[in-house]
This record gives C-alpha cells, sequence and structure tokens, in this order.
C-alpha cells in the first residue's frame, strides 16, 4: 500500500512538474482567451446583432469549413442538438435501433433517446477507447438481416436505422474500419467528434468520415463559443437539409413567415459565434501548445509504471483531455481522491450508459473493454498553458 502511495503522489509531482505549479490548484482544463475575443463580443453588441442572424455565424461555419475541410459545417446551439438533428437527418425514426457505445459522455445517449430512438450498446476498442469494429461487426453477423426497407436486429425487429461511434477525449477510434463495415451493410454513419477537433487520420479531420459529424464548443473543449456546436458533412445536400432543420425550417423570404415543416430552434447565436471565430483563429496555436504539454508528460511518464494513454499510430490527436490508466478500481479512487484533495483536479471516464438508471434495459453486448477502462481510466490537467 505505501509503495502504491508513493506511485500516486510521484504522479501528481509529474502533473505539478509540467504545469510548473508547486501549490496552486490545477484545474482539468480551462479555456484560453488570448486572441480577439473581446474585440469580436464588443462588435456585436455595437451592431445589435448578437442574436441568431449576424456575420459571425457565417464566418464561423466558413472557419469550420476550411479547418475541417468539410464541404458543409453548420452553426448550433451545441453538440447535443447538433447530433440529435444529425441523427433525424440520416433517417432515424422512433423505435429504431442506433449502434453506439456504452463508455460515452451522457450526450451521445440522449441524443438518440431525443429522436425516440434505441441505444444498442456496442463494445469499445481497449487502445483507442471508441466504438469497435470487432464488436459493430460482430453484433451485425449475428443479429442482422438486411430486408427491402433497410437493415433490421433480427431479435428487436426493429430496423438499425444508424450507427454512431464517438472520438473519446479527441482519440481517433478506427473509423475507417467501421465506416467501411457500415457501407457494406447500408448503415448511415453518425460521427460523434464532439471531443475531437483538430483530431484526424492522415488529411481528413475527425467528423468528416461518415455521413455526417459533429463538434462541441462547449466551454470545457479544446476551442469554446460559450455552448455551441458544428454540424459536418461532405455532402451538400445533407448539410442544406442540416441547415434548415437547425433554423426552424423557415423557407427563406425577406418578410414572410412561411415554415415547411417541423424544424428547431438551434441556431448559434451571433454573439457565441464571435467568441468562437475568436478561438478558431487560435486552434493552431492551442494544437501546438497541447502537443507540448503531451511530450512533456509522455517523457515524464516513461519510465513510471502507470500508463500514459497514446493515441493510435497512424492518428493524429488533438489532445484535448490526457489520461493515464491506473491498475485497478481500487488504485483508480485511491488516486482520484488523493489528487483531488491535493488541489490537482482528476476526474474518471464515465460510468457506462448502460448502467444508468433510464438506460439500464438497453440492449447492450458484454462491454468487457468498456468495463475494464470504466475502472482505470483518468483525465489528467490538459489545458493549454
Ligand atoms: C462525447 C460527447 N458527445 C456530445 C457532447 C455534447 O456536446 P455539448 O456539450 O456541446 O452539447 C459532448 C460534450 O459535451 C461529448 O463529450
Amino acid at each position: 500500500m505505501e509503495k502504491c502511495k508513493m506511485n500516486l503522489l510521484e504522479i501528481i509531482e509529474i502533473i505539478r512538474k509540467v504545469y510548473r505549479q508547486q501549490q496552486e490548484h490545477i484545474p482539468l482544463h480551462v479555456p484560453k482567451f488570448a486572441g480577439k475575443e473581446k474585440e469580436y463580443l464588443c462588435d456585436t453588441i455595437d451592431s445589435t446583432y448578437v442574436s441568431s442572424v449576424g456575420p459571425y455565424v457565417d464566418k464561423f461555419e466558413q472557419m469550420m469549413q476550411k479547418i475541417t475541410g468539410a464541404t458543409k459545417a453548420v452553426a448550433v446551439v451545441n453538440g447535443t442538438c447538433g447530433i440529435q438533428v444529425a441523427l433525424r437527418l440520416v433517417g432515424v425514426k422512433p423505435g429504431e435501433e442506433v449502434l453506439t457505445q456504452a463508455l460515452t459522455f451522457i450526450a451521445t445517449a440522449n441524443a438518440v433517446h431525443y429522436n425516440g430512438a434505441h441505444s444498442v450498446f456496442l463494445d469499445v476498442d481497449k487502445d483507442s477507447m471508441g466504438l469497435s469494429p470487432t464488436a459493430l461487426h460482430r453484433f451485425l453477423n449475428e443479429f442482422a438481416v438486411k430486408r427491402a426497407d433497410g437493415v433490421y436486429n433480427k431479435e428487436s425487429d426493429r430496423r438499425i436505422a444508424a450507427c454512431m461511434p464517438m472520438h473519446t477525449f479527441g482519440f481517433m477510434c478506427r473509423i475507417e474500419e467501421i465506416v467501411a463495415i457500415c457501407k457494406e451493410w447500408g448503415i448511415p454513419v453518425v460521427e460523434d467528434a464532439a471531443e475531437a477537433l483538430g483530431s484526424g487520420i492522415g488529411l481528413r479531420s475527425a467528423g468528416t468520415f461518415g455521413d455526417i459529424g459533429v463538434v462541441s464548443l462547449n466551454g470545457n473543449k479544446i476551442v469554446t463559443s460559450g455552448g455551441g456546436g458544428a454540424v459536418l458533412t461532405m455532402d451538400n445536400e445533407l448539410g442544406n437539409r442540416a441547415k434548415h432543420l437547425t433554423t426552424t425550417a423557415k423557407v427563406p423570404h425577406s418578410w414572410e413567415y412561411v415554415h415547411d415543416e417541423v424544424g428547431y430552434n438551434f441556431r448559434m447565436p451571433n454573439i457565441n459565434a464571435a467568441l468562437a471565430c475568436a478561438q478558431l483563429e487560435q486552434l493552431n496555436k492551442f494544437l501546438v501548445e497541447k502537443a507540448n504539454v503531451y511530450g512533456e508528460y509522455n517523457e515524464l511518464f516513461e519510465n513510471h509504471s502507470i500508463e500514459f494513454r497514446r493515441p493510435l499510430v497512424g492518428t493524429y490527436c488533438n489532445h484535448w483531455l490526457m489520461c493515464i490508466q491506473l491498475p485497478d478500481k481500487e488504485t483508480r479512487d485511491a488516486f482520484l481522491k488523493l489528487s483531488n484533495e491535493s488541489g490537482v483536479m482528476t476526474r474518471p471516464i464515465w460510468r457506462l450508459m448502460n448502467k444508468l438508471p433510464m438506460y439500464l434495459h438497453s440492449k447492450a453486448d458484454s462491454q468487457i473493454n468498456a468495463q475494464f477502462l470504466e475502472d482505470r481510466i483518468v483525465n489528467i490537467p490538459s489545458s493549454v498553458r
């Protein structure tokens, strides 16, 4: 036990070394406002355009397209509603199923539920912490059947309307394999890239591999608009549909109010978009600085018995939240207590969705890797210094 405590204290020392803070409280992740944030915010106030239309919304969408390479980026009020609408756009209807992971933030599962659909929770890969193509393949081979109007789950007799992998903490999952499997079956892919702005594989950005993807600009993310998100797609038509549906489905007209379907008021306000634009201008700087923090941690953990988690080879990671893997749940809990009590903020990975009261009855596979990770993964301070 004494040896274990020594080890845990050494981790805290490493974190304090990286953040050059021997005494002060070290938060998990804080935003950095070092650019034109105040100038752009004042500009929206001076112009009176603080609400759902304005030039910063258009500028934000163009910047997101340039950064991610998406054909179309649509600004939304947060990532959760972006996912909700993305699922609807690929055809998810009440009573249908969405294949996703249980090891995720609650928004992933809730967005399925908001559409009246059911999540089917499949296991993740231990190394990527994202949806496992092996688990997906296994599930489809065992339960799926192709019918005239789509792929069905033989057991539940529900249509499998979409698959939604998630890039945990900015680490890329095996998205290319997942997309290939889904293509074979004709199942659309919605990429929950909420945490992964700036991550990718080769020249391709997270959120642009599937039919549609969503990033979040919540206050805890790599860049923030206060609250906000963007729906990304390489399909122009789907992008136009996303814009229409998230802006109350209003038929464009200078003064008439005509709406042609039940849309949503998911518009990102111009004042938030102004903040987002100033933040996006600094994204590259943040990515470089985060890579530096990652590099320092990586070096300091090199000869340590605790595993510092690294992205899959061949992918690049935005290092939004960095994490360590402790040997077991008992040590994890001891570390969480010790670090938080000593002013170094850390937090465990999420409780699996299928163990929460509202999703207890959802279908789930073995969750062997997800449970392994739930018991061991802890996020450590990862802010831009
Ligand atoms: C995996 C995941 N999905 C969805 C969301 C939802 O994003 P938002 O907070 O912008 O609604 C978040 C983040 O908060 C997230 O981490």
